[in-house]
């Protein structure tokens, strides 16, 4: 049973202990919401309709540029629901403001495959459509079935199948035409009961072996991911970071011939008929690993990720972006699109 009844706006709210970045940024006013019906009753406020708004999950994928003088609309709408079952396969629907990770050790401890390769993205579930969230050759959009959403303007409940949601690498319609436009409520996943493991990533498969195992099932997968991340990204709860802060850029053929040509070593991964190459590298070659301006700085082991060493500002995360993305433009031809959402729209990469 849901203890919440009532809804409750409330006034000037630190924000930094609400995003991963921990920026110091406050936003006007707060609301959490817990379930569907929340929403209408929001609806019903003047704040709702005077206030510019932003749904909020973890905060794990936001970059505040400066206070927040809006609505936020925290998500924490619970549940994981079992809709169906068969000998192959169950369909999960889970409440959008279910812990990812949690999600993923539930469905690993039974056995359930598909999001292990998925192990340790911070954030909600809610969330993970969004920007399709991927790592260790997989993404979101292999297990998804559907999405439940409430249309911001109408409150109207709306569904989402796999085609309507227009997944890509790190892309979906929700950040495109739709963005900010519904608030995500449930996810439906569909998982295989007699999971068969992807090692194709990177060193997932050397990991296992150094780790004597042989026939790995999904919970040595999500154990070596595990593994892996917490060797090389750093931990948002000691350093603010919002992960990549740049999607890897896809680049033509053409282009990437021409690239190396003259940088031999570029590491390089085929998608469709184009290439994609990892941004890391391109702003590591920049010189930019460990370096800082002010509190932000580029992370010592990992070029991709900007990092809060204190007391950043969202303008000086900024500052710092905008110079990589110049230099990055400048040596290679290559432009850098940001994949950490930058709230404050003047303040736009
Ligand atoms: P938020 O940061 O709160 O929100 C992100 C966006 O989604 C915002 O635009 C927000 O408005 C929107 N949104 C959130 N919830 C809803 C909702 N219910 N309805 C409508 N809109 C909503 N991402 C990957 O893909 N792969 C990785 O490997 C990965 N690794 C990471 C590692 C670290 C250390 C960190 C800090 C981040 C990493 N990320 C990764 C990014 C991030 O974890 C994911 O994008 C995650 O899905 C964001 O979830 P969140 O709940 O924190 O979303
Ligand atoms: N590299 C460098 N310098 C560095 C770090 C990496 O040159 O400092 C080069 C290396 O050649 C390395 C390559 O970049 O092989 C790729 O690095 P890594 O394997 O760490 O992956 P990534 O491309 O930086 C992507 C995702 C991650 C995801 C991992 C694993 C994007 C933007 N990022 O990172 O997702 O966890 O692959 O699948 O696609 C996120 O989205 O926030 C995120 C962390």
């Amino acid at each position: 049973m849901n203890i919440h009844t009532q809804i409750e706006i409330k006034k000037g709210i630190s924000l930094k202990p609400c995003h991963t970045f921990q920026l110091e940024a406050s936003a006007k006013y707060w609301v959490e919401v817990y379930q569907p019906d929340d929403i209408l009753k929001l609806m019903d406020t003047p704040v709702f309709h005077r206030e510019t708004r932003f749904v909020l999950g973890g905060g794990s994928n936001v970059l505040f540029a400066g206070d927040f003088q809006g609505l936020i609309i925290k998500n924490s709408i619970p549940g994981i629901e079992i809709l169906s079952e068969n000998l192959n396969h169950v369909v999960l629907r889970i409440g959008a403001g279910v812990v990812w990770d949690d999600l993923v050790k539930f469905t690993v401890d039974r056995g359930w495959g598909g999001l292990e390769n998925l192990s340790m993205i911070p954030g909600l579930t809610g969330a993970a459509p969004i920007q399709n969230i991927g790592a260790y050759g997989v993404e979101l959009e292999a297990t998804f079935v559907s999405l439940d959403a409430v249309h911001l303007e109408s409150g109207i409940p709306e569904s989402f199948d796999r085609k309507m949601c227009r997944f890509g690498y790190r892309d979906s319609i929700f950040k495109r035409s739709h963005k900010g436009t519904y608030l995500i409520t449930h996810v439906t996943l569909k998982l295989n009961k007699s999971p068969e493991v992807n090692l194709d990533y990177g060193n997932l498969k050397e990991i296992l072996v150094s780790e004597g195992v042989i026939n790995p099932d999904i919970r040595d997968v999500s154990m070596a991911v595990r593994k892996i991340r917490a060797s090389k990204l750093p931990d948002p709860a000691v350093t603010g970071n919002a992960g990549s802060f740049f999607k890897n850029p896809v680049i033509s053929r053409e282009k990437f011939e021409s690239l190396r040509s003259i940088h031999s070593d570029i590491p390089s991964y085929p998608s469709g008929n184009k290439v994609k190459i990892p941004a890391a590298w391109l702003i590591d070659q920049c010189g930019f690993k460990g370096k800082r301006s002010g509190d932000a700085g580029v992370h010592e082991q990992h070029a991709l990720i900007l990092v809060n060493y204190g007391k950043a500002t969202g303008r000086e995360v900024i500052g710092l972006a905008s110079t990589i993305q110049k230099e990055v433009r400048g040596r290679f031809g290559v432009s850098l699109e940001p994949e950490v959402n930058i709230i404050g729209e003047d303040n736009a990469l």
